[in-house]
């Protein structure tokens, strides 16, 4: 492992500590006991926490702080004004959080972060109603970082606009499983939707609050959308090839749930019977041998490769964007992070 993964990976665990230590301050366990048990639990699970990472990195880098030097809680702003950006930082995780419980109930996943999914471990009402909370809760910690009230509103609006979007592109996803076959401008369009505007979120609320112009939020927006485009390939990939126990969610899940890929659109053209890849249609009664299987012929139809030469691409054009940010080492790390969104392994 190079050493400029190995410090990627040191940036990501510290502020992952960061935003764990304070989600018991932000999310304490309260009457109605089940439902605030029951929001806590995915979180508590674990997480990765990059969405937040790219939150807390940005703000670094545009207040051009040394990388950790700054309390989140009481962040400067670039007019000397101060900002909480841990409770944004939470707010991005929460909002991720939420959209993860919703997800498994529609795409019948029984396993997430390692462990049963909040419908399982307790029963629909409360994983709908967990989300629900979760949801509404993500504003109120954005509408409370102490930012000045029109970058608050700002803030805001960019969030709302996000989770509109959410739905919009997990609408589609849901739709394409009945398509019998998607375009690329399709797929990208969808997996823009449902998964790269949270990092766009990420990556631009922080300018926002802190007061850093028009211009510069809009091109890392733009960062956002294309290595979070990136990183859903990844995902996809993943899905493929990574064992469940690594991934803490169910392999092989989109090809039972017949999603629409990169990687089974491409094959579809290279004229692989994609609809009939695996022939169970639970994820619990799929077999890792039937996986590997129709990972072989993905693999041999090139198809792995063509998502995997895509991600490549999306991440080199989303760098670009980087250069709004001042020349520094948590603009350097935001350019690591890039890279490991479509080399990680889980
Ligand atoms: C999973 O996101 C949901 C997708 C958009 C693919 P992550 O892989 O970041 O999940 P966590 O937050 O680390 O569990
Ligand atoms: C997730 O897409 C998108 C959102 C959660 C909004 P996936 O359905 O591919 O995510 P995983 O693989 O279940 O994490
Ligand atoms: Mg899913
Ligand atoms: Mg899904
Ligand atoms: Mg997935």
């Amino acid at each position: 492992m190079s050493g400029r993964h190995q410090q990627v990976e040191a940036a990501i665990l510290a502020r992952r500590e960061r935003v764990n230590e304070a989600l018991p301050e932000e999310l304490p366990v309260t009457r109605p006991e089940h439902l605030y048990e029951a929001t806590r639990y995915l979180l508590d699970a674990g997480g990765k926490r990059l969405r937040p990472t790219v939150l807390l990195l940005v703000a670094e880098s545009l207040l051009d702080v040394e990388p950790l030097s700054e309390n989140y809680r009481d962040f400067p702003t670039l007019d000397d004004g101060r900002a909480d950006v841990l409770s944004a930082a939470i707010a991005i995780e929460v909002i991720q959080t939420f959209t993860l419980i919703h997800d498994d109930i529609m795409d019948d996943d029984d396993l997430r972060r390692g462990v049963p999914a909040v419908h399982k471990e307790y029963d629909l009402s409360t994983a709908i109603l967990a989300g629900d909370t979760l949801y509404s809760k993500a504003f109120e910690f954005l509408l409370g970082t102490g930012a000045a009230p029109e970058r608050t509103v700002e803030a805001n609006k960019r969030l709302a606009t996000t989770c509109t979007r959410i739905c919009e592109g997990q609408s589609l996803d849901i739709e394409f499983e009945q398509r019998e076959a998607v375009t690329p401008e399709e797929y990208l369009e969808m997996v823009e939707l449902k998964t790269a505007v949270l990092y766009g979120a990420a990556a631009s609320i922080p300018a926002t609050l802190l007061g850093a112009d028009e211009e510069t939020a809009t091109a890392l927006y733009n960062h956002g959308l294309d290595v979070g485009r990136a990183f859903q390939i990844q995902d996809d990939l993943l899905d493929l090839t990574t064992p469940s126990e690594k991934l803490g969610k169910q392999r092989g899940s989109d090809l039972v749930e017949n999603k629409q890929t990169l990687v089974t659109l491409h094959a579809r053209q290279q004229g692989v019977d994609v609809a009939n890849l695996v022939d169970t249609d639970s994820v619990e009664d799929v077999s890792e041998a039937e996986i590997d299987d129709a990972v072989a012929r993905l693999r041999e139809a090139g198809s792995i490769e063509y998502a995997e030469d895509r991600a490549q691409e999306l991440v080199q054009s989303g760098k670009e964007n980087l250069e709004v940010l001042p020349d520094n080492e948590a603009r350097e790390l935001l350019d690591g992070i890039a890279n490991y969104l479509v080399e990680r392994e889980y």
